[in-house]
């Protein structure tokens, strides 16, 4: 018995959270932490998070904000000036059109997803999430008594198509789900592409919330691309869920948003208010500075994407040498994900199995892609140094052959 299911047992929980499981990426990760106590020299490739400090002009911005006593609540919906600077740098960067009204801070990416799936869907509903999805997506569903329909997309490469889309739609179908640049694969989902798919939608009236905290980081010459910047009889279908936690590395800040029509923006500030309430205020007015500062912003962006780019130069080839390892060039995020099905036989029957046996003989913890509904899977994340990178593949290699 784990130790979550002993505390199960003695604990009535809730069934809706009993449903749930603990995020396996955050479980790799702890694996990792627990071993490096033990005191081996572990390399740890689950990390979700930007491996860079946040820039210090971000850092300024928040130091200002306390220094103005920016410490009391704000509007649930967020301070004024961060809903304008969000909407105006959209509007500047990429010809989005919506007003500030339309956008609500969150506490990062995650509450951003909570928020649109907990005001949108419910018991009965079926809510469409392409596989491989990242881990948090079928847990909220699962939270809401709501039902997840899984859309496989390996034959097209795990880039969702509309026809894909458009043959999962039932009567009950609700929401879609879809993350590009995408955690696990790193695939995004081209422009036209990601147009049609809300078309199919909005035909049917289906909602489809866009999860893009990855936003930024689609290598050249892919094109960064926002379903906020959709004509408006599109877009009154669409919540962006967006994040500043991986743009400026500043995952433990806590700040995201929505970007969703005046209704759905309503309905989701009306839960905000008895949850979270809002994200930290000077935080807010960080992040609304950074917005405004474009040249310093996309300074800092351009540096990070430059230097993810050059480790998945190296890392994707050296991968690719290894035995019975099949992985994609990503297009975007900091992930590879890599086919080990080739190892499948008497020995190894689960992508776990191969993650274990990293782990044990290589001394390199990688995310099994199960948790990502992608078993013959694993995730490495590259948001870590290249030296860290090189002597795992090293330590891999010897392993393998
Ligand atoms: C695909 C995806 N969405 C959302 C998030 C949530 O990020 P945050 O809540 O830190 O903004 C993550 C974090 O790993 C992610 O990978």
């Amino acid at each position: 018995m784990t130790p979550q299911n002993k505390i199960s047992a003695s604990f009535p929980v809730a069934e809706n959270v009993a449903k749930m499981q603990t995020s396996s990426t955050l479980k790799a990760g702890q694996i990792a932490a627990e071993l490096r106590e033990q005191g081996f020299d572990i390399i740890d490739l689950t990390l979700g998070e930007p491996d860079f400090q946040t820039p210090e002009f971000i850092k300024q911005y928040a130091i200002d904000g306390l220094q103005k006593n920016l410490t009391k609540y704000t509007p649930t919906a967020g301070l004024k000036s961060f809903q304008e600077s969000v909407a105006h740098f959209y509007a500047e960067r990429f010809g989005a059109d919506f007003s500030p009204m339309e956008v609500i801070a969150t506490c990062g990416g995650k509450q951003a997803l909570f928020n649109a799936v907990c005001t949108l869907a419910g018991a009965g509903d079926e809510v469409l999430i392409p596989k491989p999805y990242w881990v948090t997506f079928p847990e909220i569903v699962n939270f809401i008594g709501a039902t997840s329909v899984f859309i496989e997309t390996e034959a097209t490469d795990f880039v969702l198509t509309a026809e894909q889309v458009k043959n999962s739609i039932t009567d009950k179908t609700k929401l879609l789900i879809v993350n590009s640049p995408n955690n696990p694969t790193g695939r995004v989902i081209p422009a036209a592409e990601m147009r049609r798919i809300v078309e199919v939608c909005a035909e049917r009236e289906i909602y489809v919330l866009t999860d893009e905290c990855y936003l930024y980081f689609v290598y050249p010459p892919g094109e960064v691309f926002t379903s906020a910047a959709l004509p408006t009889e599109l877009r009154k279908y669409v919540c962006v869920a967006g994040s500043f936690s991986k743009t400026y590395a500043m995952t433990g800040w806590r700040i995201g948003y929505t970007i969703a029509g005046a209704d759905w923006s309503k309905q989701m500030a009306k839960l905000q208010s008895h949850s979270t309430s809002h994200p930290t205020s000077f935080v807010q007015y960080a992040c609304a500075r950074a917005l405004e500062n474009h040249a310093d912003s996309e300074k800092a962006v351009g540096a990070m994407l430059s230097e993810y780019e050059r480790r998945k130069d190296w890392l994707i080839p050296a991968l690719q040498q290894m035995k019975n390892f099949k992985c994609a060039m990503p297009e975007g995020a900091f992930y590879a994900f890599v086919d080990v099905r080739d190892w499948f036989g008497e020995k190894f029957k689960t992508s776990a199995d191969v993650a274990d046996l990293l782990l044990k003989e290589a001394h390199t913890v990688v995310t099994d892609g199960a948790g990502f509904g992608a078993n013959g899977f694993l995730r490495i994340s590259y948001a870590t140094s290249l030296e860290n990178l090189q002597q795992a593949v090293e330590r891999i290699k010897k392993v393998l052959e």
